[in-house]
């Protein structure tokens, strides 16, 4: 392969600080992997907003090239099931926090890592909905599998104007889930309810702490937040309600009582795609390319930003300055 230069983000640590700068990268610099893509699209997530500002412990070898998460063709591959023009997406795998991810034109990568673009999906739609809409996807289908259907009554999600949060109230709606929306910013009340939220809830209650039990009203929930958030949705859960949990952006603690478990039989399911094992990936992308319209993609879909403009965007989306979801066009 030629020695032909290609752009990067690159994170470097420079004492307790993160560095991220543009850097020109050629094929001899990425890792020895089976598999080398060309990549489209990259996305911005809650992890690589903590990635790139430093302001959280994601990072896990240095340097590191950003990205959890990213779709494009492979160029070439040693396993025969990849080949060449092949168009792939990629979550998880702590690409991004321990091996180099998608904020790089080309990264080489394991094909088992890999998954097939989604029949129906371009790159660029794969990339609109990202780590944080498959795993919006992934709490759905939580709720789905732990028996909350439609005439169940009221779900909730929480962070709903976010990126997890903006699928799952989009994909619910649509499915005919009766949806209520917390989100903390009156000017994002307009978003979640286009995106067919029928409430939304955001009273000061939600920045207090809640009694082991209040009155019930959610047969199912989707948590983005954890700590307080949390605690009062499984306070508010039906009796048999189910919470799928799988965020911290309000907190990784969890002051709670026992209370909903034991007289509620209220149900906690942990969500994780990370490391989801991969033949659960390619049916969650089946039921995104069927249960998320193209129009829905574009309106969860806030900004488009190249690579130079990444770490403002993270900055923004720490800031709670953003809604829905920010593409990263690298090629
Ligand atoms: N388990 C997994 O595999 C997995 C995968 C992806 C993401 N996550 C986690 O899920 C969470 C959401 O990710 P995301 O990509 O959707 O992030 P995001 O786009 O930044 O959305 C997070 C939303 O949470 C709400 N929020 C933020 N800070 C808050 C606070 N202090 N108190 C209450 N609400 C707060 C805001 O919603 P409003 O503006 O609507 O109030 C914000 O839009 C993150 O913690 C992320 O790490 C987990």
């Amino acid at each position: 392969m030629a020695q032909e230069h290609f752009q990067a983000l690159m994170l470097r640590e420079e004492g307790k600080a993160t560095k991220a700068q543009l850097e020109a990268l050629t094929f001899a610099d990425l890792p020895d992997n089976d598999t080398l893509v060309e990549v489209d699209y990259s996305t911005l997530n809650y992890k690589d907003a903590l990635a790139l500002t430093g302001k959280g412990k994601i990072v896990r070898t240095w340097p590191m090239v950003p990205g959890i998460d990213f779709a494009g063709t492979v160029v070439e591959s040693r396993n025969p099931a990849y080949t060449p023009g092949t168009k792939v997406v990629l979550t998880g795998w702590s690409v991004g926090e321990k091996y180099w991810g998608g904020y790089s034109r080309f990264q080489r990568v394991k094909s088992e890592w890999l998954v097939p673009l989604p029949n129906g999906f371009t790159t660029r739609q794969a990339m609109m909905v990202g780590t944080a809409g498959f795993t919006g996807m992934l709490c759905v289908l939580a709720l789905e599998r732990a028996g909350v259907t439609p005439s169940s009554g009221p779900i909730l999600v929480t962070g709903a104007a976010g990126g997890v949060g903006s699928v799952a109230v989009a994909v619910l709606s649509r499915l005919g889930y009766n949806v209520s929306a917390l989100t903390g910013d009156p000017t994002k009340e307009a978003y979640v309810k286009e995106l067919g939220a029928s409430a939304v809830v955001n009273g000061p209650e939600w920045a207090e702490s809640a009694r082991p039990l209040e009155s019930q009203k959610w047969s199912g929930a989707i948590d983005t937040v954890g700590s307080k958030v949390l605690a009062r949705v499984l306070a508010e859960m039906d009796y048999n309600g189910v919470v799928a949990a799988c965020g911290l952006a309000g907190g990784a603690d969890l002051p709670t009582t026992v209370m909903p478990f034991i007289l509620r039989a209220v149900k906690l399911v942990g969500v994780d795609s990370v490391m989801l094992p991969s033949k659960d990936r390619i049916p969650a992308w089946e039921r995104l390319v069927k249960d998320l319209p193209g129009d829905v993609l574009e309106k969860i879909t806030s900004r488009v930003v190249p690579l130079s403009e990444a770490l403002q965007a993270a900055e923004d989306m720490l800031a709670g300055n953003l809604q829905g979801r920010v593409l990263v066009s690298v090629n």
